[in-house]
């Protein structure tokens, strides 16, 4: 069957609508997947649903606004947050950065009581590392020594760049992509890189997700970790 692009993705964010309880704080993703539930949600607030979000990103932030959504900070109690991964594996473990965003996910995620990951099938991998990519957030101050020490790690480590200068995240830091294998020992692999001074996080998100959904086309399919 043909559909358009956009489709599995809105319909994993109507799916994610069903998480969402009146008059509670939502947090919002970054990414595809996430704009697609952000677009979804600010349909619901229109006719009336009463949420406040909590973005994670500057540029959520902005689509929100301009969407109407009422936003608060990390004061408030977060119900449920929305966003999306760029790998997950059987576990409901993630890789997350890919789109540039990552420190605040974490601390959105982790202030949340419930985290919703939604995916396309492709994003599926049997194992961490699958897709041969792990960013990494770092103080610009400690870059040298960062590379050093991931470079010896045997991460083949590269600054990503938007042209000629290097990409700026959201809290003023750099982004360092990093080059796996399947990573046999993601806890391990993440105590290491933490470790690195100047470090500041890592796209392993390991536990965090409650539920992921994943389109199969339009089909969604719900994953849910036993805690
Ligand atoms: C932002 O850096 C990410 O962690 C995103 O959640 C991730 O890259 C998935 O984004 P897409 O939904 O655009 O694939």
């Amino acid at each position: 069957m043909r559909f358009e692009a956009a489709e599995p993705l809105n319909a994993l964010a109507r799916r994610a609508l069903g998480f969402v309880k009146d008059d509670t704080a939502v947090g919002l993703g970054a990414g595809r997947a996430a704009t697609a539930f952000v677009r979804a949600l600010a349909a619901r607030v229109r006719a009336g649903l009463r949420v406040r979000g909590v973005p994670v990103s500057e540029a959520t932030a902005g689509l929100a606004a301009e969407l109407g959504i009422p936003l608060v900070g990390l004061e408030a109690e977060i119900d449920v947050t929305v966003d999306g991964a760029d790998e997950v594996d059987p576990d409901l473990d993630l890789i997350k950065g890919y789109g540039g965003a990552l420190v605040r996910e974490r601390i959105v995620a982790a202030a949340s009581r419930r985290q919703i990951i939604l995916v396309e099938r492709d994003k599926l991998v049997p194992q961490l590392g699958s897709r041969g990519r792990l960013p990494v957030e770092v103080i610009p101050f400690a870059l040298p020594l960062c590379l050093h020490r991931l470079a010896a790690l045997g991460l083949r480590p590269t600054l990503r760049m938007v042209g000629e200068r290097p990409f700026v995240t959201d809290n003023g830091n750099v982004l360092v992509d990093c080059a796996v294998e399947p990573i046999g020992d993601p806890p391990g692999l993440e105590r290491t890189l933490r470790a690195i001074p100047g470090v500041v996080d890592t796209g392993l998100f390991l536990g965090t997700a409650d539920t992921v959904l994943v389109a199969d086309g339009t089909s969604v399919n719900e994953w849910s970790r036993q805690r």
